[in-house]
Protein backbone atom coordinates (compact mmCIF):
# COMPACT_ATOMS: atom_id res chain seq x y z
CA UNK A 1 0.00 0.00 0.00
CA UNK A 2 1.24 3.59 -0.85
CA UNK A 3 1.02 6.45 1.40
CA UNK A 4 2.05 10.23 1.68
CA UNK A 5 2.95 10.56 4.96
CA UNK A 6 5.74 13.17 4.84
CA UNK A 7 7.80 15.24 2.22
CA UNK A 8 10.84 13.52 4.00
CA UNK A 9 9.56 10.13 2.13
CA UNK A 10 9.78 11.97 -1.21
CA UNK A 11 12.48 12.25 -3.65
CA UNK A 12 13.10 15.10 -6.24
CA UNK A 13 11.66 12.45 -8.98
CA UNK A 14 8.56 12.45 -6.99
CA UNK A 15 7.98 16.00 -6.95
CA UNK A 16 8.19 16.97 -10.24
CA UNK A 17 5.99 13.93 -10.88
CA UNK A 18 3.22 15.66 -8.84
CA UNK A 19 3.42 18.85 -10.09
CA UNK A 20 3.34 17.70 -13.92
CA UNK A 21 -0.18 15.76 -13.24
CA UNK A 22 -1.32 18.95 -10.81
CA UNK A 23 -0.70 20.79 -14.33
CA UNK A 24 -2.84 18.70 -16.20
CA UNK A 25 -5.35 18.77 -13.84
CA UNK A 26 -4.88 22.73 -13.31
CA UNK A 27 -5.34 23.02 -16.96
CA UNK A 28 -8.57 20.65 -16.76
CA UNK A 29 -9.66 22.43 -14.54
CA UNK A 30 -9.27 25.89 -15.96
CA UNK A 31 -10.73 24.51 -18.98
CA UNK A 32 -14.14 24.64 -16.95
CA UNK A 33 -13.94 20.63 -16.89
CA UNK A 34 -14.65 20.55 -13.36
CA UNK A 35 -14.85 17.02 -12.87
CA UNK A 36 -13.22 13.79 -14.59
CA UNK A 37 -14.35 10.09 -14.29
CA UNK A 38 -10.96 8.91 -13.58
CA UNK A 39 -11.42 7.44 -9.51
CA UNK A 40 -15.23 6.25 -10.14
CA UNK A 41 -14.94 3.12 -8.09
CA UNK A 42 -12.55 4.53 -5.29
CA UNK A 43 -14.23 5.45 -1.59
CA UNK A 44 -12.23 8.21 0.02
CA UNK A 45 -12.57 9.07 3.73
CA UNK A 46 -11.94 12.16 5.24
CA UNK A 47 -10.89 11.80 8.97
CA UNK A 48 -10.25 15.14 10.43
CA UNK A 49 -8.99 14.76 14.26
CA UNK A 50 -8.66 18.70 14.53
CA UNK A 51 -10.18 22.08 12.87
CA UNK A 52 -8.93 23.03 9.16
CA UNK A 53 -10.66 25.14 6.50
CA UNK A 54 -8.71 25.09 3.71
CA UNK A 55 -7.26 21.54 3.70
CA UNK A 56 -10.38 19.40 4.62
CA UNK A 57 -12.47 21.51 1.65
CA UNK A 58 -9.64 21.12 -0.75
CA UNK A 59 -9.25 17.28 -0.65
CA UNK A 60 -13.01 17.16 -0.72
CA UNK A 61 -13.09 19.08 -3.70
CA UNK A 62 -10.13 17.38 -5.62
CA UNK A 63 -12.01 14.19 -4.41
CA UNK A 64 -15.19 15.18 -5.99
CA UNK A 65 -13.19 16.40 -9.32
CA UNK A 66 -12.09 13.15 -9.87
CA UNK A 67 -15.12 11.28 -9.12
CA UNK A 68 -14.73 9.55 -5.93
CA UNK A 69 -17.20 8.91 -3.44
CA UNK A 70 -16.44 11.01 -0.45
CA UNK A 71 -16.95 10.36 3.35
CA UNK A 72 -16.04 13.14 5.81
CA UNK A 73 -15.59 12.31 9.54
CA UNK A 74 -15.11 14.89 12.03
CA UNK A 75 -13.83 13.52 15.17
CA UNK A 76 -15.53 16.23 17.89
CA UNK A 77 -18.95 14.57 16.35
CA UNK A 78 -17.99 10.83 16.46
CA UNK A 79 -17.67 7.67 18.41
CA UNK A 80 -13.66 8.92 19.53
CA UNK A 81 -15.78 10.99 22.34
CA UNK A 82 -16.66 7.77 24.05
CA UNK A 83 -12.89 6.62 24.12
CA UNK A 84 -12.80 4.72 20.76
CA UNK A 85 -9.51 4.65 19.79
CA UNK A 86 -7.99 5.71 16.42
CA UNK A 87 -7.30 2.38 15.00
CA UNK A 88 -10.80 0.79 15.71
CA UNK A 89 -12.37 4.22 14.14
CA UNK A 90 -10.13 3.88 11.02
CA UNK A 91 -10.59 -0.41 10.61
CA UNK A 92 -14.51 0.42 10.97
CA UNK A 93 -14.84 3.02 8.55
CA UNK A 94 -12.19 0.89 6.34
CA UNK A 95 -14.71 -2.31 6.86
CA UNK A 96 -17.26 -0.18 4.79
CA UNK A 97 -15.22 -0.59 2.21
CA UNK A 98 -13.08 2.57 2.05
CA UNK A 99 -9.88 2.77 -0.07
CA UNK A 100 -7.79 5.92 0.59
CA UNK A 101 -8.07 7.70 4.21
CA UNK A 102 -6.94 11.88 4.26
CA UNK A 103 -6.26 12.17 8.17
CA UNK A 104 -5.46 15.18 10.04
CA UNK A 105 -4.69 14.44 13.66
CA UNK A 106 -2.92 16.86 16.37
CA UNK A 107 -0.18 14.24 17.43
CA UNK A 108 3.11 13.69 15.19
CA UNK A 109 3.53 10.71 13.82
CA UNK A 110 -0.14 9.49 13.72
CA UNK A 111 -0.02 8.94 10.18
CA UNK A 112 2.65 7.27 10.10
CA UNK A 113 1.47 5.02 13.36
CA UNK A 114 -1.83 3.71 11.61
CA UNK A 115 -0.23 3.02 8.21
CA UNK A 116 0.96 -0.28 10.33
CA UNK A 117 -2.20 -0.97 10.95
CA UNK A 118 -4.44 -0.26 8.40
CA UNK A 119 -5.07 -2.20 4.63
CA UNK A 120 -5.39 1.28 3.10
CA UNK A 121 -3.68 4.59 1.59
CA UNK A 122 -3.01 7.01 4.29
CA UNK A 123 -2.63 10.90 3.29
CA UNK A 124 -1.28 13.20 5.80
CA UNK A 125 -3.27 15.99 5.79
CA UNK A 126 -1.34 17.36 9.42
CA UNK A 127 -0.03 15.76 11.94
CA UNK A 128 0.82 18.14 15.03
CA UNK A 129 3.88 19.93 14.67
CA UNK A 130 5.65 17.26 12.50
CA UNK A 131 4.34 17.31 8.56
CA UNK A 132 2.09 18.97 6.50
CA UNK A 133 3.20 17.88 2.89
CA UNK A 134 0.26 18.51 0.66
CA UNK A 135 0.83 21.95 1.85
CA UNK A 136 4.25 22.11 1.19
CA UNK A 137 4.05 20.75 -2.33
CA UNK A 138 1.17 23.44 -3.36
CA UNK A 139 4.21 25.96 -1.56
CA UNK A 140 6.32 25.18 -4.00
CA UNK A 141 3.73 24.35 -6.87
CA UNK A 142 2.69 28.13 -6.92
CA UNK A 143 6.39 29.63 -6.40
CA UNK A 144 7.34 27.52 -9.52
CA UNK A 145 3.49 28.78 -11.02
CA UNK A 146 5.00 32.62 -9.75
CA UNK A 147 8.64 32.52 -10.64
CA UNK A 148 9.10 29.81 -13.26
CA UNK A 149 11.30 27.15 -10.97
CA UNK A 150 11.51 26.88 -7.30
CA UNK A 151 15.86 25.84 -7.76
CA UNK A 152 18.14 28.51 -7.11
CA UNK A 153 15.85 30.51 -5.29
CA UNK A 154 15.71 32.27 -1.79
CA UNK A 155 12.95 31.51 0.37
CA UNK A 156 12.56 32.70 4.09
CA UNK A 157 9.83 31.12 6.28
CA UNK A 158 8.97 33.81 8.87
CA UNK A 159 7.45 33.13 12.15
CA UNK A 160 6.85 30.14 14.35
CA UNK A 161 8.87 27.79 12.95
CA UNK A 162 8.95 25.05 16.43
CA UNK A 163 5.47 24.56 16.46
CA UNK A 164 4.83 24.53 12.45
CA UNK A 165 3.95 21.23 10.53
CA UNK A 166 4.18 23.84 7.48
CA UNK A 167 7.29 24.82 8.04
CA UNK A 168 9.15 21.68 8.60
CA UNK A 169 7.23 19.97 5.51
CA UNK A 170 8.75 23.13 3.94
CA UNK A 171 12.25 23.18 4.18
CA UNK A 172 12.38 19.24 2.89
CA UNK A 173 10.69 20.24 -0.37
CA UNK A 174 12.37 23.55 -0.79
CA UNK A 175 15.70 21.54 0.04
CA UNK A 176 15.18 18.73 -2.26
CA UNK A 177 14.31 21.15 -5.19
CA UNK A 178 17.72 22.66 -4.39
CA UNK A 179 16.12 25.96 -2.96
CA UNK A 180 17.95 27.92 -0.93
CA UNK A 181 15.83 28.38 2.81
CA UNK A 182 16.36 30.86 5.56
CA UNK A 183 13.98 30.50 8.73
CA UNK A 184 13.15 33.75 10.70
CA UNK A 185 11.17 34.07 13.84
CA UNK A 186 11.98 34.87 17.92
CA UNK A 187 14.66 32.86 18.98
CA UNK A 188 12.37 30.90 21.16
CA UNK A 189 10.53 30.12 18.22
CA UNK A 190 13.28 28.24 16.48
CA UNK A 191 14.00 24.76 16.91
CA UNK A 192 17.70 23.86 18.42
CA UNK A 193 20.11 22.03 15.98
CA UNK A 194 17.73 23.20 12.83
CA UNK A 195 20.61 24.14 10.47
CA UNK A 196 21.26 20.59 10.08
CA UNK A 197 18.30 20.42 8.06
CA UNK A 198 20.70 22.96 5.42
CA UNK A 199 18.62 25.94 6.44
CA UNK A 200 20.53 28.87 8.23
CA UNK A 201 18.73 30.99 10.47
CA UNK A 202 18.42 34.49 10.14
CA UNK A 203 16.89 36.33 13.46
CA UNK A 204 16.76 40.03 11.86
CA UNK A 205 13.24 40.21 9.49
CA UNK A 206 14.86 42.73 7.65
CA UNK A 207 17.67 41.27 6.65
CA UNK A 208 15.82 38.46 5.76
CA UNK A 209 13.68 39.85 3.50
CA UNK A 210 16.82 41.77 1.41
CA UNK A 211 17.94 38.35 0.81
CA UNK A 212 15.13 36.31 -0.37
CA UNK A 213 12.79 35.83 -3.66
CA UNK A 214 10.19 34.14 -1.14
CA UNK A 215 8.76 35.04 1.64
CA UNK A 216 6.54 32.63 3.72
CA UNK A 217 4.70 34.13 6.80
CA UNK A 218 3.20 31.69 9.42
CA UNK A 219 1.06 31.95 11.97
CA UNK A 220 2.22 31.92 15.29
CA UNK A 221 0.73 28.81 16.80
CA UNK A 222 -0.67 29.80 20.33
CA UNK A 223 -2.78 26.48 20.35
CA UNK A 224 0.35 24.85 20.62
CA UNK A 225 2.16 26.60 22.91
CA UNK A 226 3.02 27.72 26.30
CA UNK A 227 2.33 31.28 26.47
CA UNK A 228 5.78 31.79 28.03
CA UNK A 229 7.73 30.65 24.88
CA UNK A 230 7.04 33.86 23.20
CA UNK A 231 7.40 37.58 23.17
CA UNK A 232 3.77 39.59 23.72
CA UNK A 233 1.83 39.79 20.58
CA UNK A 234 2.72 43.15 20.18
CA UNK A 235 6.32 42.65 20.18
CA UNK A 236 6.15 39.98 17.53
CA UNK A 237 4.48 42.29 15.44
CA UNK A 238 7.08 45.32 15.83
CA UNK A 239 10.43 42.86 15.18
CA UNK A 240 8.38 39.99 12.67
CA UNK A 241 5.45 41.50 11.17
CA UNK A 242 5.20 42.39 7.66
CA UNK A 243 3.99 45.02 6.23
CA UNK A 244 3.42 47.71 3.19
CA UNK A 245 5.94 49.88 4.86
CA UNK A 246 8.72 47.58 4.94
CA UNK A 247 8.10 45.85 1.89
CA UNK A 248 8.27 49.55 0.21
CA UNK A 249 11.15 49.93 1.42
CA UNK A 250 13.14 47.07 0.01
CA UNK A 251 14.86 47.76 -3.55
CA UNK A 252 12.72 44.97 -5.00
CA UNK A 253 9.23 43.19 -5.19
CA UNK A 254 9.48 39.82 -3.01
CA UNK A 255 6.57 37.41 -3.44
CA UNK A 256 4.45 37.15 -0.57
CA UNK A 257 3.02 33.45 0.96
CA UNK A 258 0.90 32.38 3.55
CA UNK A 259 -0.82 29.10 4.27
CA UNK A 260 -3.55 30.17 6.26
CA UNK A 261 -5.17 30.79 8.17
CA UNK A 262 -4.17 34.61 8.67
CA UNK A 263 -3.79 36.67 11.92
CA UNK A 264 -4.47 39.84 10.41
CA UNK A 265 -2.92 42.54 11.63
CA UNK A 266 0.02 40.14 13.91
CA UNK A 267 2.50 38.43 11.09
CA UNK A 268 0.73 40.34 7.90
CA UNK A 269 -1.04 43.82 7.83
CA UNK A 270 -4.22 43.04 4.91
CA UNK A 271 -2.27 45.70 2.67
CA UNK A 272 0.54 42.93 1.92
CA UNK A 273 -1.84 39.84 2.48
CA UNK A 274 -4.17 41.38 -0.45
CA UNK A 275 -1.79 42.98 -2.53
CA UNK A 276 -0.35 41.65 -6.18
CA UNK A 277 2.86 40.60 -4.33
CA UNK A 278 0.71 38.33 -2.44
CA UNK A 279 0.14 34.89 -4.07
CA UNK A 280 -2.04 33.41 -1.17
CA UNK A 281 -5.26 32.85 -2.89
CA UNK A 282 -2.82 31.00 -5.74
CA UNK A 283 -2.16 29.06 -2.81
CA UNK A 284 -5.46 28.13 -2.54
CA UNK A 285 -6.47 27.30 -6.13
CA UNK A 286 -3.09 25.23 -6.71
CA UNK A 287 -4.36 23.19 -3.64
CA UNK A 288 -6.93 21.19 -5.18
CA UNK A 289 -4.73 20.56 -7.93
CA UNK A 290 -2.13 19.05 -6.33
CA UNK A 291 -4.18 17.06 -4.18
CA UNK A 292 -5.92 15.66 -7.19
CA UNK A 293 -2.50 15.20 -8.25
CA UNK A 294 -1.36 12.74 -5.52
CA UNK A 295 -4.60 11.22 -4.88
CA UNK A 296 -4.59 9.93 -8.56
CA UNK A 297 -1.03 9.06 -8.27
CA UNK A 298 -1.22 7.16 -5.23
CA UNK A 299 -4.36 5.21 -6.53
CA UNK A 300 -2.20 4.44 -9.77
CA UNK A 301 0.02 2.88 -7.77
CA UNK A 302 -2.47 0.34 -5.68
N1 LIG B 1 -3.24 25.69 5.54
C1 LIG B 1 -4.04 24.90 6.29
O1 LIG B 1 -3.69 23.76 6.64
O2 LIG B 1 -5.25 25.47 6.62
P1 LIG B 1 -6.42 24.73 7.41
O3 LIG B 1 -5.92 24.49 8.82
O4 LIG B 1 -7.59 25.65 7.36
O5 LIG B 1 -6.68 23.42 6.72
Amino acid sequence: VNHLLGIKYLDKKDIELIFETADHFKEVINRSIKKVPTLRDTTIANIFFENSTRTKLSFELAEKRLSADVVNFSASQSSVKKGETLIDTVNNILSMKVDMVVMRHPNPGAGIFLSKYVNASIINAGDGAHEHPTQALLDSYSIRERLGDVGGKNVVIVGDILHSRVALSNIFALKLQGANVKVCGPKTLIPKHIESLGVQVETNLRKALEWCDVANMLRVQNERMDISYFPSTREYTQQFGVNKALLNSLDKQIVIMHPGPINRGVEITSDVADSNQSIILEQVENGVAIRMAVIYLLAAKK
